[in-house]
Order: structure tokens, then C-alpha cells, then sequence
């Protein structure tokens, strides 16, 4: 220990001499004692701080040392211990600039995690197309990335500044050639054109279209465009679903009557909108259209019952055939919505489960094909199916904070998470089994043998998909 700090004060008085250079030296008054005295008390508080701050980065950077290793060996002593200090003091201020390093997270069916923000993550949104996902958090930011170099090392991002703001919410136009967000502070749901450069990459977003402001003491809960561009929904805690056009003219506005609406979302159709709250029962909501396919008005469809507590979100699968909801009661249960609701059809309950922390908040998803269903809670994801009602799988611990969204891609194949600083993807693990349990299920009912074949087929490529999976998690 002695050693070291010997070392470190030697490096310590080469590098301060270095830094202080000539023209410092010029300008000290040798005739004045206080100055000499200030000076000294300097110098030797300095030099307190670089040995302190050598023997830190020595035995945090020890393992990067190691692996370095160009550092040793080569020349003589000096070089070698010069070498050790410039590794480490780099060590130091990157923890300085950083502040407290998160613990390097790992899961074996993790894809990749996105990293870029330097704040906390708000919201996210896969483009339609399936090729761009968009990111925002409260660094006054959002990114862009390229959903093909999710399996890839590096990521590239595109970035869009939010002046003076940031983003609580964002979504993708259904073209992807805009997106809209939720100003936090500006309280108003502003649009942005994404241009295409003539290589065909995504350029620099810039602002079109600012609406006026609608509410100013509710928080907006949920932002979302009909998949044909008709209108935008914005959703806030105080019962008011606002339906807008592209111009920023308010359509519409319902109450949906939860008390507290805790959750709405928009059916990937564009037919339904389903909200949560207070009240045990989810309600769906119809959006009416005209001939032309113009919006016409929200009206009351139905509702999924059967909770005894307030429903802290839902999911729909593509088609609106199929729709899940998790409550306060700790449950969760997925409905069959395949109905004509408007000839009195009335949704039934296929399977119910309980989640596995019912005092913790948690957010549903159903994914696009309607047989896997995730469920957020706290930092944990756990996967149900949504053929037999078992649980599949359990992610614990993704973030140190909550997560604070979940997501489908449209192929069904991965999950995405949202919280701390990062968006994570997984490999749906769960939807491959699913998948599995669904076609041979399909085969029992299956009449005739060239039906049977097609479905052992399938069987035969969503096992081969899963062992492919499988292998390439354990590496
Ligand atoms: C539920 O979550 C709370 C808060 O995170 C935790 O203290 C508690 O141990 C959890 N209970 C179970 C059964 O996991
Ligand atoms: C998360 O899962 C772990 C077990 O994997 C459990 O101990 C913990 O209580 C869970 N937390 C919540 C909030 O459910
Ligand atoms: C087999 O059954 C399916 C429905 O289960 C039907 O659509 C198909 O036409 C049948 N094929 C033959 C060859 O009977």
C-alpha cells in the first residue's frame, strides 16, 4: 500500500508539472510568502487528490489492466506505471461523468439493449412497417433505430431534440414518415416530419405542427394514430378521451367514466378503443366511420367483465378477436371478442390466471397472433399462454427501476421493454411454445388429412424455430 502511493505521488508530481506548464510558473512571485504559501497548500492538496484518486482507479480498473495488458511488458518501469495511470484516471472520469454505474444487466434471451438516452426513457413505438422503433426520454430527446440491427453489436440511432422540452408520449405516423409526441411541459401533442435522405436512411426530425393545448391539469395516460391516418386519440387521467384530426382540431370528446382512467389504447384495426380505470370493467368503444371511411364519432360497443377491482391496463391482439386485462383483484383474463357486438353478442371469458405480485401495478399486452400474454410487474416480465392459460416464462429483475412499458413486435418474435435509461429486446421464447400449443390443438380438431399434414408441418417448423432459439440463448 505504501508502494502504491509512493508510485502515485511521483506520477502524480510528473503529470501536475506537465499541467502547469511553463507560463504558470512565470507568473508566480517567488517574493511573495503568502502566494508561495497558497501555492504549496495547493500543490499538496492536489497531489492528496491524484494519489487518492490513482489507488481508486487502480483498484477498480485492475481487471481492465489485465486485459490491456499492451501496457506491460513493454519498455521499463516509468513507462509501465505511466501506462497504469492514464487507464485508470480515464476509468475515474468516465464514473465522474456517468455518476453511478448501473450493474451490467444479462439474460440469455436478450436480444440487445438499446442504449443512447442519457435520461430516463418515457415512451416508445414500433413504425408499421416494422422497420424503426422510436424512443424518447426526458434528455430532451428521441431516437430512431433501425429494427434490423436489433440483432447486431452496434446501433445506430437517429436523433430528434425536443427544444426545451421533452417527450412524455410518442407514436409513429401508420406511413412512418412523421411521428407525434406529448410535449411534457409544453402539454400539447406536437407533430414531426422524418425525412428520407437519398440514400433511403432516415434523416434528422423536425417539427411540422404544434396543437393547441386542451387540458392543462390532467396527465395525458395514452397517445395513439388510427392505422389509416383518420384521427389521433390522447387520453388523459381525468376521464377525457380526446379524438383529433391531423391538423390539431379537436373531433371528439368522451368520457369514459372510470373515476380515475388509469390506461386506453387503440386496437391495431383502428376499430376499438379500449379503457381502464377505477371501475372493474374494461370498456370498448366503437369508432364509427362513414362510407368514405371518415371518422364519424366514438360510440359505446361493450365491456370485458368479470374483475371485482379497478384494471390497471388491456391488450388486443391484430385483429380485435381477442383482448386481456390485469386487475387489482390479481388476476388477469383474456376474452374471445370475435362477436357482432351490434347484434347483442356479448364477449365471453376464455381463460383466467393469477399474476404473480398483486400488490404491485402491472401492464398487459396481448401479442399480435393472440397467443402469448405478457404481463409487467414491478421490473419482472412473466409470459401466460394464451392457448392453455400455464405460465411460460419469467424474466425477473430488467431494470432497477420499474418497467414502465412492453411491446410486441408485429412478427410476434421478439418483446420489448422500457425503462431506466434502455430499451431491451427479448427473444417471445413464450410465443414459440404458444405457437406449439396452438397447432396441436388445431391437429385434434383437424378433420381430414391433408389438413392434418399442413398443421404437422407447422408443428415440425415452430420446434425447429424454438431449438434454433434455444441454441442460440445458451451461447
Ligand atoms: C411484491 O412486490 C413487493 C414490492 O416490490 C415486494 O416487496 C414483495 O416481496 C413482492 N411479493 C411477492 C410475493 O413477490
Ligand atoms: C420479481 O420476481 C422475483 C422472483 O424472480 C420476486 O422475488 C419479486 O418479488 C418479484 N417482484 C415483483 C414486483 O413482482
Ligand atoms: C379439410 O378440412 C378443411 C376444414 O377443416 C377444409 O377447409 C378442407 O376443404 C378439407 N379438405 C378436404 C380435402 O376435404
Amino acid at each position: 500500500m505504501v508502494g502504491h502511493a509512493v508510485i502515485g505521488q511521483h506520477v502524480a508530481v510528473t503529470s501536475l508539472y506537465i499541467m502547469a506548464g511553463p507560463s504558470t510558473h512565470a507568473s508566480v512571485s517567488a517574493e511573495d510568502p503568502t502566494m508561495l504559501l497558497f501555492i504549496s497548500v495547493v500543490v499538496g492538496a492536489t497531489i492528496m487528490v491524484l494519489v487518492w484518486l490513482f489507488r481508486r482507479g487502480k483498484d477498480e480498473g485492475q481487471g481492465t489492466e489485465k486485459q490491456t495488458g499492451e501496457k506491460k511488458g513493454t519498455g521499463d518501469n516509468t513507462s509501465s506505471k505511466k501506462g497504469m495511470t492514464k487507464v485508470s484516471k480515464k476509468k475515474v472520469f468516465q464514473d465522474w461523468k456517468k455518476g453511478p454505474t448501473a450493474p451490467i444487466y444479462t439474460h440469455p434471451e436478450l436480444i440487445t439493449s438499446l442504449k443512447g438516452h442519457t435520461g430516463n426513457i418515457t415512451s416508445g413505438s414500433y413504425s408499421a412497417n416494422g422497420k424503426h422503433f422510436i424512443s424518447a426520454a426526458d434528455d430532451r430527446s428521441v431516437l430512431i433505430w433501425s429494427t434490423k440491427e436489433f440483432g447486431q453489436q452496434a446501433h445506430k440511432s437517429i436523433r430528434g431534440n425536443i427544444e426545451y422540452d421533452y417527450a412524455s408520449l410518442v407514436c409513429w405516423s401508420p406511413d412512418s414518415k412523421a411521428f407525434i409526441i406529448h410535449k411534457h411541459a409544453g402539454n400539447a401533442i406536437e407533430v414531426y416530419k422524418v425525412s428520407k435522405r437519398s440514400d433511403g436512411s432516415v434523416g434528422n426530425p423536425q417539427v411540422a405542427l404544434t396543437f393547441p393545448q386542451h387540458n392543462d391539469i390532467a396527465d395525458v395516460i395514452a397517445l395513439d394514430i388510427d392505422i389509416n391516418g383518420r384521427f389521433i386519440m390522447s387520453c388523459n387521467n381525468k376521464n377525457e378521451l380526446v379524438l383529433w384530426n391531423l391538423k390539431g382540431e379537436i373531433l371528439q370528446t368522451v368520457d369514459p367514466r372510470h373515476g380515475d382512467t388509469y390506461s386506453a389504447i387503440l386496437s391495431p384495426c383502428g376499430r376499438f378503443i379500449a379503457t381502464t380505470g377505477f371501475t372493474p370493467d374494461v370498456k370498448i368503444w366503437f369508432v364509427k366511420y362513414s362510407k368514405e371511411g371518415n371518422f364519424e364519432g366514438v360510440k359505446r360497443a361493450y365491456d370485458l367483465s368479470g374483475h371485482n377491482a379497478g384494471i390497471y391496463s388491456c391488450g388486443i391482439n391484430s385483429d380485435s378477436t381477442r383482448m386481456v386485462s390485469v386487475s387489482k383483484d390479481g388476476t388477469w383474463k383474456l376474452f374471445d371478442t370475435n362477436i357482432e357486438f351490434e347484434k347483442g353478442q356479448q364477449p365471453y371469458l376464455l381463460l383466467t390466471g393469477e399474476y404473480e405480485n398483486k400488490s404491485e401495478p402491472a401492464i398487459i399486452r396481448l401479442s399480435p397472433d393472440g397467443r402469448t400474454i405478457a404481463i409487467a410487474s414491478g421490473n419482472n416480465l412473466t409470459f401466460y399462454s394464451a392457448v392453455t392459460g400455464e405460465k411460460l416464462n419469467h424474466i425477473p429483475k430488467i431494470y432497477t427501476g420499474d418497467i414502465l412499458s412492453i411491446m410486441f413486435d408485429p412478427s410476434n418474435k421478439m418483446i420489448l421493454t422500457l425503462g431506466d435509461r434502455h430499451v431491451r429486446v427479448f427473444h417471445n421464447v413464450a410465443g414459440y411454445i404458444a405457437t406449439i400449443q396452438d397447432l396441436k390443438q388445431s391437429l385434434q380438431k383437424a378433420t381430414n388429412s391433408s389438413m392434418k399434414d399442413r398443421i404437422k408441418q407447422q408443428i415440425k417448423e415452430a420446434e425447429a424455430a424454438l431449438e434454433n432459439i434455444k441454441k442460440v440463448t445458451k451461447n
